[in-house]
């Protein structure tokens, strides 16, 4: 979906653009990717999961080009000193009547970008625009342990409503449990 582009200022007086993630973005994106997934177990994916190579940056140009053209996603990338820095969005759970109105939100901004309120922001926004773009609620998917996403989460008014137990397993063989939190964003009849 087409986002307006938007600069605010930072809690430390530098001034960050947030816009839509372009085809263009598709290395700058990669190697965020990987960088984010170097920097804390709590991404998905180890960073050599993250393969840099022209076919993989076509194939991210065709994603970041769909994801723009649809309405029913929304994908924001944050940019410091024209630098990216973070990336949030969602999408639909499931286009089929029965799950449409739930949309599943990701996020991720690389560590020197910490607590400067970038999450907030993007969080935010991806709330605002959630009714408009057709869902009642926002779902995610939190490993344990990830003090600082559920706080934010938390003060964004979201609830943990399950938990899949050994939901992650690390290389060194341990596990993370995966919690589940959502939050309603349109009212409902119930
Ligand atoms: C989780 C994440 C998105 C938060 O982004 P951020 O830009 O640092 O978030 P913000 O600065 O807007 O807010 C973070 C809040 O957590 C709080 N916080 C920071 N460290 C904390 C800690 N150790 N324990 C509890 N809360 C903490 C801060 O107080 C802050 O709230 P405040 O604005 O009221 O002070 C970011 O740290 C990140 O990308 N982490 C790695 C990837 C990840 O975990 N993604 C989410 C997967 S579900």
């Amino acid at each position: 979906m087409h986002f307006e582009p938007k600069a605010v200022t930072l809690k430390d007086g530098r001034t960050l653009v947030l816009k839509n993630q372009e085809p263009e973005n598709a290395l700058e994106m990669l190697e965020y990717m990987r960088q984010t997934s170097a920097e804390t177990e709590n991404m998905v994916r180890y960073p050599e999961e993250v393969e840099i190579s022209e076919e993989e940056i076509q194939r991210k140009k065709e994603m970041l080009k769909e994801n723009q053209e649809d309405k029913r996603s929304l994908m924001l990338g944050a940019f410091l000193d024209g630098k990216l820095v973070g990336n949030a969005g969602i999408q639909s759970a499931g286009e089929r009547f029965k799950m449409k109105h739930r949309a599943s939100f990701g996020i991720a901004i690389i560590k020197e970008a910490w607590g400067l309120g970038i999450g907030g922001m993007l969080l935010d926004i991806l709330l605002e625009e959630a009714p408009g773009m057709g869902y009642e609620m926002v779902e995610l998917g939190v490993c344990e342990g990830n003090e600082r996403g559920i706080s934010l989460y938390n003060k964004k008014g979201f609830i943990q409503c399950g938990r899949i137990p050994k939901a992650f397993k690390l290389k060194d063989g341990t596990y993370r449990d995966e919690i589940l939190m959502y939050r309603m964003v349109k009212k409902t009849m119930e």
